[in-house]
């Protein structure tokens, strides 16, 4: 069975030939894999930054963003059937009994540090031809969706950070009793979850705006517009120029994973206004800050900032039924964001080469 996988010691990345799968326990499911999504996390991961192989394993099969085929069930199988389409949680719990976010289910809230994470952490993923997995932690995503399924994992992003920003904005008592005034929310980056952020916000309610570094016109820029979000560049519009452009910012969802455009926008959240931050950066030199600046604003002007990193059971459903909702809403430009599908073959440029394109995929099987 081929796979690929990245070896920290040696520093190589390899298109390696390993074992299928066990044979199923109680509860567990085979799944032929259909797609993998390559994101920046396993581009750190192929580059020696980030990642952790498995407990006494030199390798790391990567892949944490998938869509894959039942193949076979094991004995009390009841949430899924041969031949559906699931999408396999990333993240698995601690092994702590008094760790409350893992014992309750929440594991992306996980208090020890211990959890594991399939393809990043501590557990092998899903670039490779079958696994093996407990239906507990398996979604079945509608055969409507078998072209974009494999955007779910990334989209639980900006559901999760939806669903913590909800929670914060029920503190407003009329957010929730409609009114005539729309809400004002900036999007910085315009990678895959910038714009499945951009996707989620507008569905929410969001007047929402796109703000990156490419001048425009770009590809990038057009699938935003063409979604209903202006996309403003920063090398045309500067950052305190953003309110005269926007209005009152509400809300800002990060995902460049740059802190220093990001800690700069910050400067210019409106009143009442919640910052999202959902991007890792690479540790560089520290930058400096306005920390009266942003001090003041925080307390004058009630503003949230939060992280938010991995997703729950609840924002991978959410996240399904978000895909439902953009497929009709946006056929063809939730289409677009899926902008290269490759071979297995293709993983060494894929993980180590150029950046290009929007989101590419591995096709594993067809
Ligand atoms: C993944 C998350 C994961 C995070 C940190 C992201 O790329 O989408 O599932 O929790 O990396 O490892
Ligand atoms: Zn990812």
């Amino acid at each position: 069975m081929r796979a690929v996988a990245v070896f920290p010691g040696k520093k190589q990345v390899q298109l390696i030939d390993t074992e299928a799968p066990r044979a199923l326990g109680e509860g567990e499911v085979r799944l032929r894999m259909l797609e993998v999504g390559v994101c920046g996390t396993d581009r750190e991961i192929a580059s020696f930054q980030y990642g952790t192989p498995p407990e006494g394993s030199e390798f790391l099969v990567i892949g944490h963003e998938s869509l894959a085929e039942v193949i076979e069930i094991g004995k009390g199988v009841t949430r899924v059937k041969p031949k559906d389409l699931v999408v396999t949680m990333v993240r698995r719990p601690c092994p702590h009994a008094d760790c409350p976010a893992c014992r309750a289910g929440r594991q992306d809230f996980c208090l020890t540090g211990d959890f594991t994470e399939r393809g990043i952490k501590g557990r092998h993923g899903f670039m490779t031809e079958q696994i093996v997995d407990h239906e507990r932690f398996m979604h079945v995503v509608p055969q409507a969706l078998r072209e974009v399924g494999v955007l779910t994992e990334p989209l639980t992003i900006a559901q999760k950070g939806l669903n913590e920003l909800r929670a914060i904005n029920t503190r407003l008592p009329w957010s929730s009793a409609g009114g005539t005034r729309k809400p004002k929310a900036v999007v910085l980056g315009a990678g895959p979850v910038g714009l499945l952020g951009v996707m989620s916000l507008i569905e929410e309610g969001f007047e929402t705006y796109v703000y990156s570094r490419s001048k425009k016109p770009n590809p990038k820029a057009a699938l935003a517009e063409s979604i209903g979000a202006p996309y403003i560049s920063s090398e045309e519009c500067p950052v305190e120029s953003l309110p005269e452009r926007v209005g009152n910012i509400d809300v800002v969802y990060e995902a460049t994973g740059a802190s220093r455009v990001s800690f700069d926008v910050m400067r210019v959240l409106g009143t009442n206004g919640v910052f999202i931050f959902t991007g890792v950066p690479g540790r560089k030199a520290p930058t400096p800050v306005d920390t009266d600046l942003l001090m003041r604003n925080l307390v004058l002007k009630n503003q949230v900032v939060f992280g938010t990193v991995n997703a729950g059971f609840d924002a991978y459903q959410n996240s399904i039924d978000a895909l439902t909702k953009f497929d009709r809403r946006w056929p063809e430009q939730l289409r677009k964001i899926i902008t290269g599908r490759h071979a297995i073959d293709a993983y060494a440029g894929l993980l180590q080469g150029a950046e290009s394109g929007i989101k590419d995929v591995i096709r594993i099987a067809a």
